[in-house]
């Protein structure tokens, strides 16, 4: 059994053949096969095309139901678990597999085509670089692409992404990260989409409606309170139920009725004491009772450890089964759970049925991939934009940014390999670039079996072109003298900080590894006009913030990086970037002062008490607390200056419609983010309510219009299982940020049950539209009063 899917950067023999190569070897040419299989295959197609669920004119429910029908016992099992596709020993491939993630067959009498899964979410993964010809366009992390707040950016990344699944043939992209960042220090908080429900959901869904525009399945995931990954195939994440579903489960729920993934992936991690993969609560009761999600939900690799107790609680498939859980349970041992009458009949059905319905809905049989080709400077400009846009300057002092040419005749540039890359994040996720890794001598720490990898886009070029007349110096920041007496000769200081992060491990404290602090805060002494630059995978504590005169959030910003942090530095892109998550100033700060298990790891069973925080995740704790953070959620400065005012609020039953006005009142054309927050009569924190992303000319005004989601008023009640309305006097302010409120109105509610519908089986992928407003959703949410 594998413990873990990562491959270390293997020595490929001249005498492999990838994975990719032997499956598009594969299906022989027509002409050239003996005369007999040709015609047998023609035979195939022509009664397949008669069949009724090749009918496109049926829906996804009824083609599935027709398939299922003519299915043997044995067919319907065969959905039911993968494989791992990108084994050590390339001699174990599995035939027809693309080598990637995962490979589940498909039923070929029937014209249903196998599942050839890759990751993800940042662009087309090559792991343990088992295609040596596979690179593919990295995109932003996703909480890069979260700090733009505009979704629609997010779905141009999906739509990137799949374009590239189909190239290589893949059908399955297993992205749609919706879970929230609880945990500043998480190793997987790169792939999160933030710490609010709404903002991380519609982010989410954007992505998805992305890739599935593009006739590829997503996968949502992980599900659920996967928020950190220290112990995480063993420790049990605890909250109570009214917590968990106003806040991770929330982000999940507005994810989902704004897109239509195919698949739902349960997490590693427990949720109050069962394994997300056999959790009754989460995936019977919540995902397909409650919210009728009609898609089907896979294990994460190595998330399974039983066949009925994990049927029964609503897992349908077993993701790369042998290699991961070392047992194949969705196989023998599920057939035998049936014969003992501890599976139903029934249930299989409805795991296949799932299955299929969802492969019908995604388009994935009347659009297989055809190996399009990749536009490569299309998509790298899709991650450049998502690059700048989600750059967050948090600090300007004096207006040192933007750098002007003119001005700055000496820009000395310091540290994180600025010279060469921009770094990204680590694990399933990471991405092979296009043109490969900047850095490849720089692995990640023993026993962490991910790569480390550097898309090479150089800073310090791109701030070179911008500054050509300039004298820019570089100094790699190892040596602590050699940066300051650079500094100390130059006009502006440009500090690069960064941190690796990975799935698989945590970070142990907020603080920037290494001698990054200490190198930042001789630099500040030596030049007061200096402007720090963090690629970090989220928040990092900052202790010499006072000294210096600029910093600006870059995340891991992917393929073009170095070229879009260039450009908001010299102003060619105005920022517009807003935190998607709070920055504390220390770990003691935070609901937990350690992560959960360090010392634990895997080895052994532990709890991780949520209720601490509950639903009061990020901004809300903070709230609570009464603590000042480094930088608050939703913060983010431009270089030019706006104002939000005339807040007037305009009720029709539980709807509640924010309208005020928006002015840039400074010199430059530029984009903000006016945001609304809701406090209820019962003394709780604020939420997130509602913001839009606008973008204005000097002098130019516009009158805004945001409908709040009743939900954002409500509590849920456990007891009934619904949102429900106190009656009362609500706040909604108009703000800058979660802690920078303009100005605050009150509009008294009914009470009232907000009612939730049933998630649409209407699976037509989303234009962006709708997420791109955040509004309340009709299709999903009854409009009684
Ligand atoms: C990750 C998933 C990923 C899967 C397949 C797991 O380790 O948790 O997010 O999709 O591997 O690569």
């Amino acid at each position: 059994m594998r413990q873990r899917l990562f491959l270390p950067l293997i020595t490929l023999s001249a005498a492999f053949v990838s994975a990719h190569t032997l499956a598009t070897q594969m299906p022989p040419v027509p002409d050239q096969r003996p005369g007999r299989l040709a015609q047998a295959e023609q035979s195939l197609s022509d009664q397949l095309a008669q069949a009724p669920w090749m009918d496109q004119r049926l829906s996804a429910d009824e083609r599935a139901r027709a398939a299922l029908n003519e299915m043997t016992t044995t067919e319907k099992m065969s959905l039911l678990a993968g494989d791992f596709a990108a084994p050590m020993d390339p001699s174990k491939q599995v035939r027809g597999a693309i080598g990637s993630a995962g490979f589940v067959p498909g039923v070929s009498r029937l014209g249903i085509p196998a599942q050839q899964q890759t990751d993800a979410d940042l662009g087309v993964t090559n792991p343990g670089w088992i295609d040596p010809d596979r690179q593919a366009t990295a995109l932003p992390s996703v909480l890069a692409a979260a700090a733009t707040w505009q979704p629609e950016l997010s779905r141009q990344g999906g739509e990137m992404i799949a374009r590239e699944a189909r190239h290589y043939g893949f059908n399955v992209l297993l992205g749609g990260t919706a879970g929230l960042v609880r945990d500043p220090r998480a190793g997987r908080n790169y792939e999160m989409p933030g710490e609010d429900p709404l903002l991380s959901g519609l982010t989410a869904a954007a992505r998805i409606n992305g890739i599935e525009s593009q006739h590829v399945m997503s996968t949502i995931k992980h599900f659920a309170m996967n928020a950190q990954e220290t112990g995480r195939h063993k420790l049990s994440a605890d909250i109570d139920e009214q917590a968990l579903q106003e806040s991770d489960l929330l982000s999940f729920r507005y994810a989902l009725e704004h897109s239509h993934p195919g698949a739902a992936m349960c997490a590693y991690n427990r949720v109050n004491g069962d394994y997300a993969c056999e959790n009754d609560y989460l995936l019977n009761q919540v995902l397909k009772d409650e919210w009728g999600y009609p898609g089907f939900v896979m294990s994460d690799w190595g998330a399974v450890y039983s066949a009925a107790p994990s049927a029964n609680a609503g897992l349908d498939q077993q993701s790369a089964a042998e290699d991961f859980d070392g047992v194949v349970y969705f196989g023998a041992p599920l057939e035998k759970a049936v014969e003992r009458g501890e599976v139903s009949h029934e249930r299989i059905d409805d795991m296949a049925y799932r299955i299929l319905r969802s492969t019908f809905a995604a388009g994935i049989v009347d659009h297989p991939p055809a190996g399009e080709p990749i536009d490569t400077e299309a998509h790298a400009e899709v991650a450049q934009r998502l690059a700048e846009n989600a750059m967050v300057l948090l600090k300007n002092d004096d207006a040192v940014l933007p750098l002007d040419g003119a001005r700055d005749k000496r820009i000395s540039v310091t540290g994180a390999h600025a010279d060469r890359a921009v770094i990204a994040g680590g694990g399933s996720a990471a991405v092979v670039p296009m043109d490969g890794d900047a850095l490849p001598d720089l692995n990640p720490p023993a026993g962490v079996n991910t790569q480390r990898l550097y898309p090479k886009s150089s800073p310090l070029g791109a701030i070179g072109l911008h500054a050509p007349e300039s004298n820019v110096t570089f100094s790699a920041g190892d040596d602590i003298d050699e940066a300051v007496a650079q500094a100390r000769d130059s006009d502006v200081a440009v500090v690069f900080a960064q941190q690796w992060t990975s799935e698989t491990m945590d970070m142990q404290s907020l603080a920037l590894e290494g001698e990054q602090n200490a190198l930042i805060e001789a630099v500040a002494k030596a030049n007061p006009r200096t402007v720090v630059v963090l690629e970090t995978g989220g928040p990092v504590a900052m202790p010499w913030r006072d000294d210096v005169a600029a910093i600006m959030e870059a995340w891991y910003p992917g393929q073009r990086g170095g070229e879009a942090i260039a450009n908001v530095l010299f102003g060619q892109h105005n920022p517009s970037g807003r935190l998607p998550v709070t920055f504390p100033k220390n770990d003691e700060q935070l609901p937990r002062a350690q992560v959960p298990g360090l010392s634990i790891g895997n080895s052994a069973f532990f709890d991780v008490d949520y209720n601490r925080e509950g639903a009061d995740v990020g901004y809300r704790w903070f709230e609570r607390e009464n603590e000042t953070p480094l930088y608050a959620f939703g913060h983010g400065l431009s270089y030019t200056t706006f104002e939000r005012h005339d807040l007037r609020l305009e009720r029709s039953g539980q709807k509640v419609t924010a309208h005020f006005t928006l002015t840039n009142t400074g010199d430059r054309k530029g984009r903000t983010t006016p945001q609304l927050y809701v406090n209820a009569p019962d003394g709780s924190p604020a939420r997130l309510a509602g913001w839009e992303s606008i973008e204005l000319s000097p002098g130019q005004s516009r009158e805004v219009s945001i409908t709040i989601d009743p939900r954002q008023f409500a509590r849920y009640d456990s007891g009934e299982r619904q949102w429900r309305l106190e009656g009362g006097d609500y706040r909604v302010s108009l703000a800058d940020s979660a802690t920078d409120i303009d100005e605050t109105q009150r509009v008294a509610l009914p009470a009232g049950v907000v009612a939730m519908a049933k998630l649409p089986r209407d699976s037509a992928p989303s234009t962006g539209e709708d997420e791109q407003r955040v509004a309340a959703n009709e299709s999903a949410m009854d409009d009684s009063p």
